[in-house]
């Protein structure tokens, strides 16, 4: 038998630990990537358990819906919606503000819809994902119409980041969202202010949204391994 993957035995202990806040009755933002994937696996496994009824799902992305149908989760729409309860959502880099880089798997734009609505946002990360500061170890993720692709490029050069066009894997060319467009990466050296990074970025004719959350997570939960242990810290 060989040993559990540390990281995947912190992710499922987080999810599983976010997925225990839900109550019946609740509309839950599902987020995406690999951490909250768990997360809605024991939502799924609350809900045929019995221990908990009668919640809605709002997915972040197409990966979100396919997870919610598989385990049974309903879905709902903010059309049909007044509040989000609690929203759950992984991130990529998370600081001692509790401000967050997300958009590794181009998702950013929806999930900052739900995520900004929800009354509580629990974000799910590993303990690889806290930084000192923003962007250190994680380039900046941009959502961009893809006719806006050169112009945004250049702005944010002026800007002083290395933008990258985000490149398909097992696809030629470059990612494509679920709204249909692109994404650029953009590394800074470190972001010193990201509340008005946040806003100097959005207002680049072309970008619809990027991937810093500033002042939105109410809760992270660290998945850690101690002496061979995982547990789950609150932030
Ligand atoms: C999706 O676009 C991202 O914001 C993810 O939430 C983030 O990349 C975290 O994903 P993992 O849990 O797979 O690290």
């Amino acid at each position: 038998m060989t040993a559990a993957d540390p990281v995947k035995v912190m992710k499922q202990e987080v999810g599983r630990a976010a997925a225990s806040r839900v109550q019946s009755g609740s509309i839950v933002g599902l987020g995406t990537g690999s951490t909250t994937a768990f997360a809605i696996q024991f939502l799924g496994e609350r809900l045929k358990s019995g221990d908990l009824k009668d919640i809605k799902g709002v997915p972040t992305s197409f990966q979100a819906s396919v997870l919610a149908k598989q385990y049974g989760i309903p879905l709902t729409t903010l059309d049909e919606i007044e509040k989000i309860d609690i929203a759950i959502d992984g991130a990529d880099e998370v600081d001692p503000q509790k401000n967050l880089i997300k958009g590794g798997g181009a998702a950013h734009t929806r999930e900052k819809i739900v995520d900004s609505l929800a009354d509580l946002f629990i974000v799910v990360v590993d303990s690889s994902k806290l930084v000192e500061k923003l962007g250190t170890t994680f380039p900046l993720p941009l959502e961009v119409l893809a006719l806006a692709i050169s112009p945004v490029t250049r702005a944010v050069e002026k800007l002083g980041g290395q933008p990258e066009l985000r490149m398909a894997i097992k696809k030629d060319g470059p990612v494509i969202t679920d709204q249909g467009n692109m994404i650029i990466d953009v590394k800074f050296t470190a972001i010193d202010n990201p509340a008005e990074l946040e806003k100097t970025l959005n207002n680049i004719p072309g970008v619809l949204d990027n991937g810093l959350f500033v002042g939105l997570a109410d809760l992270i939960l660290v998945g850690e391994v101690k002496d061979g242990q995982p547990s789950v810290r609150e932030i």
